[in-house]
């Protein structure tokens, strides 16, 4: 390609994470600025099993800003990626203005070019746009020279995007101000505060959710009364106790929060009018499961999560690992001609005992669950240092398109 054909480009790659909340965000008081009522508290998933790579250029000779999500080019004019762009060039404009020489003041008029993908399926129904909206505000901030706080403006791309921004366990405060200003995530310990933690993802169905999250909050802001005591009466002082529970390592107040805050959040899509459902049968056997898992044992060892659809996601310790995706097996026994039961970490294998399998009492349901990924807690948003890994060309186009 002759040298002159595309103007110098300014590329950067980055990679970020998917997190599950174990305080719910659910409910908007502000839509444009994306302000919720209620603050919420995540664990950031292993990047190793589950991320977002974005690849941002930026290039005098490009004509438009253009993005292309998983091998495919979407509309940049959607409002959510047009808030982040503004705030992101709003902010490099407003550091060189103060003075910040980090600030490539030539590339500030520049147009850019996004290519990002997901190394999971967006199918498998994970907050994708959590990690790909963290993703693409860490990796325009690299591009534009800005630093700081930036968990404010991936929140203008999705609310759970701006606990994607840390790694570990990530609280957002709610705030209180009309402008958004105070409404962050904040890091309550790191990855490596808990490294016993697991997190197991149990992919229930392919199905593409029946409600979107952000249109399912709306009309349970219009509607469910419920919700509005959740977040005046229940949150605020389940945020102190959860975030307590993390700093003691404390496993059966995490577990225990976590599961009754999963389920008031499903009890108030029920009290949405009308009503919303995104458990299935499947999640509501994993449910029952947990629940005569704990009992037999006397002890909560593992906790489940559900967001805006039907998979699982289990919270456990390393050493009921085994055993627990063994029971999975058991109840959800697996296509025996299908792909890998087992994503991710590896596992032992082990023999479940007569006395446990006799202790719950569940018909197996045969191919309820897909499959499983073992993970655990990891870090925020990384740059990738080589450049073989990214996911624009030299011309600034999409290289496997
Ligand atoms: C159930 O962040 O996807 O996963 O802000 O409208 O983009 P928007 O919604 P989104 O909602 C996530 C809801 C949830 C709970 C959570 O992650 O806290």
């Amino acid at each position: 390609m002759p040298e002159d054909s595309v103007d110098k480009l300014n590329m950067v790659t980055c990679t970020a994470p998917v997190n599950i909340a174990v305080i719910k965000y659910w409910g908007k008081r502000n839509e444009e600025l994306i302000l919720p009522i209620n603050s919420s508290l995540s664990v950031t998933l292993h990047q190793d099993q589950l991320k977002t790579t974005t690849t941002v250029a930026s290039s005098r000779s490009f004509q438009e800003d253009r993005i292309w999500l998983n091998g495919n080019e979407e509309d940049i004019s959607h409002p959510r990626l047009q808030s982040c762009l503004r705030e992101i060039r709003r902010l490099a404009r407003k550091r060189r203005s103060d003075g910040d020489p980090g600030v490539d003041v030539t590339g500030l008029s520049h147009k850019v070019h996004v290519c990002s993908v997901n190394n999971f399926p967006t199918a498998a129904g994970l907050a994708s746009s959590a990690a790909g909206f963290a993703c693409l505000v860490y990796t325009l901030a690299r591009v534009f020279g800005v630093e700081g706080e930036l968990s404010g403006i991936a929140r203008q791309g999705s609310g759970s995007a701006c606990r994607s921004m840390y790694g570990g366990f990530v609280q957002w405060i709610m705030g209180q101000r009309d402008d958004g200003k105070d409404s962050i995530a904040q890091q309550v310990a790191p990855e490596t505060h808990w490294p016993e933690l697991r997190v197991l993802v149990l992919v229930a169905s392919a199905e593409r959710k029946p409600v979107g999250s952000t249109s399912g909050m709306q009309t349970s802001v219009e509607t469910s009364r419920l919700l509005k005591h959740r977040a005046d009466s229940v949150v605020p002082g389940r945020m102190e106790e959860m975030v307590e529970a993390v700093h003691r390592k404390d496993f059966a107040t995490f577990a225990e929060l976590t599961m009754k805050d999963s389920n008031q959040f499903h009890a108030t899509c029920l009290d949405t009018y009308p009503p919303i459902f995104y458990l299935n049968n499947v999640s509501r056997q994993v449910i029952s499961l947990v629940h005569q898992y704990n009992r037999h044992y006397r002890d909560i060892r593992v906790a489940y999560t559900f967001d805006a659809g039907p998979n699982a996601v289990i919270y456990t310790l390393q050493e009921n690992v085994a055993e627990f995706v063994q029971v999975v097996r058991h109840f959800f026994p697996p296509e025996t001609n299908g792909g890998q039961f087992l994503k991710g970490l590896p596992v032992d294998c082990v023999d479940l005992s007569e006395e446990l399998k006799n202790a719950i009492s569940l018909a197996p349901m045969p191919k309820g669950i897909g499959y499983i990924i073992n993970t655990k807690a990891g870090p925020g948003p990384c740059v990738v240092e080589h450049p073989n890994q990214h996911l624009l060309g030299p011309d600034g186009l999409p290289k496997n398109a």
